[in-house]
């Protein structure tokens, strides 16, 4: 989002990560798994920190990174994921097994729009943190807030699509698709009435949604 100079000025500023933290980026690399970039991780932490979240739901796992840079930056934290994909659950259970801090780390295996059930009984959360399948982020946003807290906050990563969301042309039919279906989301969410939202050109960029604090 920023330009590449500044860019990579930040990521130099931010500090070295544990070397469990650097295999799991190499992993990420090695094997296509998409995690949130790093200044965007960064910037989502300290909003953590600042909010001072202690239960977290996060939908997409991938691999346990996000989940476990939570839990390492937040040690009071306890982390609730949701992960469809076998492989990845595979991977992730094996790096959360390896970190030491896996007691603040529960995975929840299945479709997050099937799993609800097993998520309430975990809630209420402070944070829920999107991060799975783009053209579901409404529905994830829907289904989850009902277990948020009063004062909860909701943040959804790739809000800005690679700067896609704001291409006219887009070639790819598939692609256009699911940057249509990005935006609808952006409008509805900066719209909606019980939220206060704002999008932080970062990383791929990060909505900040903020309950009002009245329920409907
Ligand atoms: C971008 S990755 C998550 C990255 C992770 N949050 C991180 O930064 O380390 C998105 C993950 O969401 C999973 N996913 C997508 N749709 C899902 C759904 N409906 N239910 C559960 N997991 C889903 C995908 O399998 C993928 O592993």
């Amino acid at each position: 989002m920023l330009n590449e100079k500044l860019h990579f000025y930040i990521e130099g500023l931010i500090s070295g990560r544990s070397p469990l933290f650097t295999e799991m980026e190499s992993y990420a690399k090695e094997h296509n798994v998409p995690i949130m970039e790093l200044a965007g991780i960064e910037t989502m932490l300290q909003l953590l920190r600042i909010h001072q979240s202690i239960k977290i739901l996060e939908v997409g796992t991938a691999i346990g990174y996000s989940a476990l840079r939570m839990a390492s930056g937040l040690p009071n934290a306890k982390i609730v994921t949701i992960e469809r994909d076998n492989e990845r659950i595979t991977v992730a259970k094996d790096f959360i097994q390896r970190s030491g801090i896996g007691e603040q780390i529960t995975l929840i295996e299945g479709d997050a729009l099937e799993v609800e059930e097993q998520v309430s009984g975990h809630a209420p959360f402070d944070a829920v943190f999107i991060d799975a399948a783009k053209g579901q982020y409404k529905k994830f946003f829907e289904m989850y807030e009902n277990y948020l807290s009063h004062d909860g906050m909701i943040i959804t990563d790739n809000v800005l699509f690679k700067g896609l969301v704001a291409e006219r042309e887009i070639e790819s039919k598939r692609t256009r698709n699911l940057v249509k279906k990005i935006d609808e989301f952006n409008h509805w969410l900066m719209n909606h009435p019980d939220y206060d939202s704002v999008i932080v050109p970062v990383g791929d960029g990060v909505a900040i949604s903020k309950r009002r604090g009245e329920r409907k």
